[in-house]
Formats: C-alpha cells, structure tokens, sequence
C-alpha cells in the first residue's frame, strides 16, 4: 500500500520581524503563498514500524537530519501506531534555497502518513504537529495563502494572488537560515514591509499593489554576506519584472511577471548568469 502527496515551494511576499522574543526565536508576520514548483512525495506502508528514506538527491540527508524523516517519527511518537514507513522524495525544490523545500517534505510526509496510518488526524492537528518540525512546516501543511504570525504557526487563510509567472533564481550557494536571523537587529530595521497593504492588496486581487509592495527584512543581511545574491536581484530588475524580491533567508530571488513572454524573456536573459532558474505559476489556493 502506498499514498503520494505533492510537496510545493513556497515564496514569501512579505517578511517581517516584530520583535526577539525569549526563546530566541522571532515574532514574525509573512506572507506567504505556494508555487507549482513541487517535490514528490511517495509513502510506502511497512510493517516492521523502521522508518526509511530514500531520495532522487544527493544532497538532502536519508536520516533524522531529513525533516520528511522527523515528520513521520513525530507522528509515530505522537500517535503510538506501530506501522512504518518508506519515504521515497523525487527532489525538484532547490535544496537550502528560501523555498521551504525540506519543510513542505515534511508536511506532505504528515498529510501523507495521516492517511497511511489511517490516523484520522485533523489539518489543525497536523499544523500544531508540523510546529515541533519547524517554522515554515506549520504553512506549509496548510499550503494555499496564508499570513503567518508568531513563530510562523499561526496561520490566517488568504485567497490566492492573481495569476501571474514567477520566476526563481538561485545562485550556487547555501545560506543557514540561523545565522541570517542572528544578526537581525529588529529595532534597526529601517522599512518594515507594509503587511496591511498587502493583505488588502492581495483580497482586492490587485496585481499592481502586490507586485510593487513586496518587501523582505532578511534582504539586507543575506545581500551583505552574500553580495552575489543582490547581484541577480540588480539584474532581474534591469531585464524588468513587476516586482522582484529574495525568498526567505534566500538565496533565491522570485519576479513576478503577468505575460507568458515575458517570463520567457526574463528566463533567457538569467540563463547566462545562474544555473538554477526556473518560470512556475502561483498555486496560490
Ligand atoms: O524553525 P526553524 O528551525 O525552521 O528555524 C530556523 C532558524 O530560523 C531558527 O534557528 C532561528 O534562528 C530562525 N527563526 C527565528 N524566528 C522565527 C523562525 C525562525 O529566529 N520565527
């Protein structure tokens, strides 16, 4: 017996930072919206109660390292079944890249197993679960749109953004989320994005708003550790885009562009410069 679930990227287009709270971690407000840019994710039932995985990458871990793995002993744990499971992961989400790649593996491997393990768990179950994975898991188990406050568990649904391209590129590096959030000073952050906006914006429908508001507080961090990543932000602005801005922590910068020829353009004009691109519609809903 098997499941497969679609694992989609996410991009963020809005992120801020309220405040450091006690524990570390960071009061946020993002926004954030799913892309037809996806992993697959197929779940084989075993009876042995081992938890394996296997992966079309080479460079995502195959044990506890991997959050897809976490996901299902979690679930194990939490529920006490005693099945297992192979999870097999077809990789297409550029691994460490600002896309949630790991994160929404480890949130289709919940959705997945629920139904494996025939556990009957709610999605609002499954998020608060997702929560002990990580910060971007508890979205990314709801997928669609969503403003994601606190540490990124409490999630408002949104409708989706107006059909548009986005066009991803990621330069060859790997950027630790850490050590971006660590040298955030969030009481000298000079253009907190307007998050207000582009609620409204994005319930309007209003591609405009949406395009020209999109706002990010990791940006300046990531661009001065790693100026390469401001480089192609420069050059996808030049080649013109509605909007254009880093996902995450990066280190993949997304535009958004309406027409399917421009899009085109734009992937064109990036080959020369960045391996790893790629054009994908918003899944949005
Ligand atoms: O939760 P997750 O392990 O994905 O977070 C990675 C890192 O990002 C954390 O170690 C923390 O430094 C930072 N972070 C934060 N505030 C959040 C979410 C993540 O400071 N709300």
């Amino acid at each position: 017996m098997f499941v497969s679930e679609k694992a989609p990227a996410k991009i963020n287009l809005t992120l801020d930072a309220l405040c450091k709270r006690t524990d570390g971690y960071h009061e946020l407000e993002s926004i954030m919206t799913t892309i037809d840019l996806a992993d697959r994710i197929d779940l084989f039932l075993r009876n042995d109660q081992k938890i394996t995985l296997e992966s079309s990458s080479g460079l995502v871990p195959h044990d506890e390292k991997n959050l897809a793995y976490r996901a299902a002993l979690l679930l194990r744990e939490k529920t006490g079944i005693r099945k297992g499971v192979h999870i097999r992961i077809y990789k297409h989400i550029p691994v460490a890249a600002g896309l949630a790649g790991g994160s929404s593996d480890a949130a289709a491997t919940l959705r997945g197993c629920n139904r494996l393990w025939r556990l009957g768990l709610t999605d609002k179950e499954l998020i608060e679960l997702g929560a002990y994975i990580g910060s971007d898991v508890p979205f990314c188990v709801h997928a669609g749109t969503a403003l994601a406050k606190g540490r990124g568990e409490i999630l408002s649904t949104l409708p989706s953004p107006p059909l548009c391209w986005v066009v991803l590129a990621k330069p060859p590096i790997s950027v630790p989320t850490a050590d971006i959030f660590q040298r955030l000073k969030v009481d000298q952050i000079q253009d907190h994005p307007d998050t207000k906006k582009m609620v409204q914006a994005i319930h309007e429908g209003d591609y405009g708003t949406i395009a020209k508001n999109m706002a990010n507080i990791l940006e300046p961090i990531t661009f001065e550790l790693y100026p390469e990543v401001q480089k192609i932000k420069e050059r996808i602005k030049k080649f013109g885009a509605d909007g254009v801005l880093m996902s995450g922590s990066g280190p993949t910068v997304f535009a958004l562009v309406k027409t399917d020829a421009r899009a085109k353009r734009l992937v064109n004009s990036l080959r020369g410069f960045c391996r790893q691109v790629f054009a994908v519609r918003i899944l949005g809903a």
